[in-house]
């Protein structure tokens, strides 16, 4: 018989790309689910996407009706799925529908914030609306389709938001309010890796913990991560220390006055972080040497995104 689809919702995404081509190459037919037909999945060429186990389908997060159907015509039984921002109000109709759909088990990307605010999710209030959001989503994926039947991980920071820099590394100098925070570093193909895995049920990553903390395989402060940009640039990056509000008003430009609010309280927080938050980050690092075999470090995630970094940086300054 032939194995069911997986079915990766936000599959342009930087994870569900990734999610969507390793599921593919551990044997799954994967269903590309995405709002537009026609953009590009990342790393995925037209060429590759035609000759692969891949077909496409429309949906929009916002309307839970079209996740429904999307599960059904295709028949998915496993789901990766995003929190969408904004998407609270919702959160059980997008799970309801895919548990109507057809959907046995979801693997959802979640984030490590959780797990740093204290574990318990019911005591996340939406003043932290990043790890409250997220909550939302574990709770409603335990209630509709029970401890066995999801997978939570919660992802640290990604490499990928190194890019929120890239203006002061263009002009040599980065100025932050958190430049001695350790960030676990976790590339979105990494997590994609882990995903992947999961979608596949591979037997060696199979595990009966719902949430799982994923961080770089060698989290290091902002400094050092930058430290190591500069390296691989071959030029100097400053790294100057400014208030809270400072590092909010440049970063709501990118995320918007919640999020950047949130985030440079949060990552002001990691410098005084106490022993539980580190051995968080760290146990993030063990589950990613473990799920996604090795993973990549700060500096081979820099020395593959050269040219894209250069690139960007000609764009900012
Ligand atoms: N950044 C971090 O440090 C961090 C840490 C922990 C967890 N996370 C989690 O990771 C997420 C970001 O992952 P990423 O970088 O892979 O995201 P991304 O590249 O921005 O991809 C998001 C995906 O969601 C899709 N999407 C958004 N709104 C939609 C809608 N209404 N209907 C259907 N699809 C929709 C996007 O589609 P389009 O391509 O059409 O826009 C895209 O495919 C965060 O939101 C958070 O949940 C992030």
């Amino acid at each position: 018989m032939t194995p069911a689809p997986v079915i990766v919702i936000g599959a342009t995404g930087d994870v569900g790309s990734a999610a969507a081509r390793f599921a593919e190459q551990h044997g799954s037919s994967v269903v590309l689910a995405v709002r537009d037909l026609e953009k590009p999945v990342p790393g995925l060429s037209a060429a590759a996407e035609k000759a692969g186990r891949y077909e496409r389908v429309q949906i929009d997060l916002f309307r839970p009706d079209t996740i429904e159907a999307a599960v059904r015509t295709t028949g998915a039984k496993r789901a990766f799925l995003y929190a969408t921002l904004g998407s609270q109000d919702i959160v059980p109709d997008i799970i309801g529908a895919l548990k109507a759909g057809g959907v046995e088990f979801v693997v959802f990307l979640s984030t490590v914030s959780i797990a740093t605010a204290g574990d318990d999710l019911s005591q996340v209030g939406p003043e932290k609306y990043i790890p409250w959001l997220h909550a939302q989503y574990e709770i409603q994926l335990e209630k509709t389709f029970g401890k066995q039947g999801y997978v939570a991980l919660r992802a640290g920071f990604f490499s990928s938001n190194m890019r929120w820099y890239y203006g002061g590394i263009a002009k040599g100098e980065v100025r932050v309010a958190y430049p001695d925070a350790l960030l676990e570093l976790c590339t979105p193909e990494d997590l994609g890796r882990v995903a992947a895995s999961f979608l596949s049920q591979k037997p060696e990553t199979v595990t009966d913990e719902p949430a799982i903390v994923l961080s770089g395989p060698e989290p290091v402060t902002l400094r050092h991560a930058l430290e190591i940009i500069g390296t691989v640039l071959g030029r100097p990056i400053r790294v100057v220390r400014v208030d809270q509000e400072e590092n909010v008003q440049e970063m709501k430009q990118m995320l918007g006055d919640a999020t950047a609010r949130t985030l440079v309280q949060e990552f002001v927080e990691r410098e005084t972080a106490g022993d539980d938050v580190k051995r968080i980050i760290e146990e993030g690092a063990v589950n990613m040497r473990k799920y996604a075999h090795g993973g990549q470090n700060m500096e081979k995630w820099a020395q593959e995104n050269k040219d894209s970094i250069i690139a960007a940086l000609s764009g900012s300054g």
